[in-house]
């Protein structure tokens, strides 16, 4: 039997707000920064390929799955799956579920804040003209001084958590809207921009070649790598397995429709990543950079065009601006889970909740700003080298474990445990969505996930 809760934490002031919001979560640097390097270390169209399927058989179901918890539960997500057991009559162990969710978070954002720290650096840089007719090794040159100074990268990321810090301490709703709102479109814009660049580029069709014709013979030859990055990186990009979404889904007013806001999300998602691929190739092929450059892929190739176009300056800037914002937006969502848990369980207030998880998360960062300088060390990852250590290893371990298990374990929770008039009730979409959505939630989405991670452990 199911109870009417309302959260202490509040409520969205309509279903809009929710979407912008959940795309303000998916849409960050893992559309702009994370999936282009992941297209470009796994080989082109084949991971595309592999990407979209995998976000239509498990990201979307899943998603629908975790707003649904959410909503139901209405509290952090280690008690909403707590409190969903107990009223199913399940063990309470499921609450071990939202505590890996808080871990993951912690573990991402820590890296996710360096990373953005670049792009606030990337700001000023930009803005000062630095790139002007800069070649490829310039951009180089450049990247590699900001990585090889801790200080400056300490630096950047401090900036970065304090304003992560300072959203979640006034509770998600004030700010994050109005940054949803306009900058979002704006970003879009840009991306619009940075693709009319690329086509004016010689090597265009071949980056579109390259995105979008999957290469089946280059697949043969490393599938389970591909197909393992392509599933991690659709959790990382749709924010899933960790209760960013389970959380915000906690905010949704009761009538709003969970299906419909998941296909807005997913598509959105989707387009930015691809738009930011589609800008960024043509770039890569025309200055003969290395498509499998890692993490320095974007950092290295946009502003080579920034350097060429007519204001490229500004638009430079700008770019690096609203790029920022996507990530700002998606970090307060990693920090949300945890704080409203320490509020709940531990009587703090938003705003000491907030310090903590802040502080804790600014200590982890070091470990990657050292990852890119002094502590660098390289491993070998299935076959590819990853030269960047404990990063490296903190993004394996979350994007390619842990958010796939958690969504797994969602999906199993929704699809086997909980009674099906739940999920009816909570989703109230037509039967025959319905329908799709119960094959998918029970059968093919944990099975897909087992699949890949016992594939990656080599039982497979
Ligand atoms: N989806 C974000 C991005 O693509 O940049 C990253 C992220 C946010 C992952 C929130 C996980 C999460 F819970």
């Amino acid at each position: 039997m199911s109870v009417k809760r309302t959260s202490i934490h509040g409520q969205w002031s309509s279903h809009w707000v929710f979407i912008l919001a959940v795309t303000g979560s998916a849409v960050g640097l893992g559309n702009i920064w994370r999936f282009p390097y992941m297209v470009g270390e796994s080989g082109g169209g084949a991971f595309v390929l592999l990407y979209v399927i995998c976000v239509l058989l498990m990201g979307i179901p899943i998603m629908m799955a975790e707003i649904l918890l959410g909503r139901r539960g209405r509290q952090s997500p280690v008690n909403t799956m707590r409190v969903l057991a107990e009223e199913e009559g399940l063990s309470r162990h499921w609450q071990l579920l939202g505590l890996m969710g808080m871990i993951a978070g912690f573990l991402i954002l820590s890296y996710y804040s360096v990373i953005a720290g670049w792009t606030l650096a990337y700001i000023f840089r930009t803005g000062a003209g630095v790139f002007e007719g800069a070649s490829a090794d310039t951009t180089i040159k450049i990247f590699n001084e900001l990585v090889s100074d801790p200080e400056k990268l300490l630096a950047w990321h401090t900036v970065f958590i304090v304003m992560c810090t300072v959203v979640v301490s006034r509770g998600v709703k004030s700010g994050l809207e109005q940054a949803v709102c306009y900058l979002m479109p704006a970003l879009f814009a840009l991306l619009l921009i940075m693709v009319g660049y690329a086509m004016s580029t010689d090597k265009f069709v071949e980056g579109l070649v390259y995105l979008f014709v999957p290469d089946f013979e280059k697949l043969a030859g490393n599938f389970r790598e591909v197909f393992l990055n392509a599933s991690g990186h659709a959790f990382f990009s749709l924010s899933l397995g960790m209760g960013a979404i389970m959380i915000y889904g906690s905010y949704l007013p009761d009538r709003a429709s969970i299906f419909g806001t998941t296909m807005i999300i997913a598509t959105a998602d989707t387009v930015v990543a691809l738009l930011a691929s589609i800008a960024i190739f043509p770039i890569v092929f025309t200055y003969g950079l290395e498509p499998a450059s890692g993490p320095s892929l974007i950092f290295i190739t946009l502003p080579i065009a920034f350097g060429q176009m007519p204001g490229g300056a500004f638009f430079g800037t700008l770019f690096f601006f609203l790029v920022m914002i996507a990530a700002w937006t998606s970090g307060i969502s990693l920090l949300e889970p945890a704080v409203t848990w320490l509020v709940e369980n531990k009587g703090l207030t938003r705003i000491k909740a907030t310090t903590v998880s802040g502080l804790v998360v600014w200590l982890l960062g070091i470990c990657t700003i050292l990852s890119f300088n002094h502590w660098a060390f390289s491993f070998n990852f299935f076959g590819l080298t990853k030269e960047n250590g404990l990063f490296d290893i903190f993004d394996i371990i979350t994007a390619n474990f842990m958010l796939p298990i958690g969504g797994m374990l969602m999906a199993i929770f929704v699809g086997w445990r909980m009674a099906r008039q739940s999920s009816r009730d909570e989703l109230k979409v037509n039967e025959k969505i319905y329908r799709i959505w119960w094959f998918t939630i029970r059968y093919i989405a944990p099975a897909g996930v087992l699949l890949i991670c016992l594939q990656a452990v080599g039982v497979l």
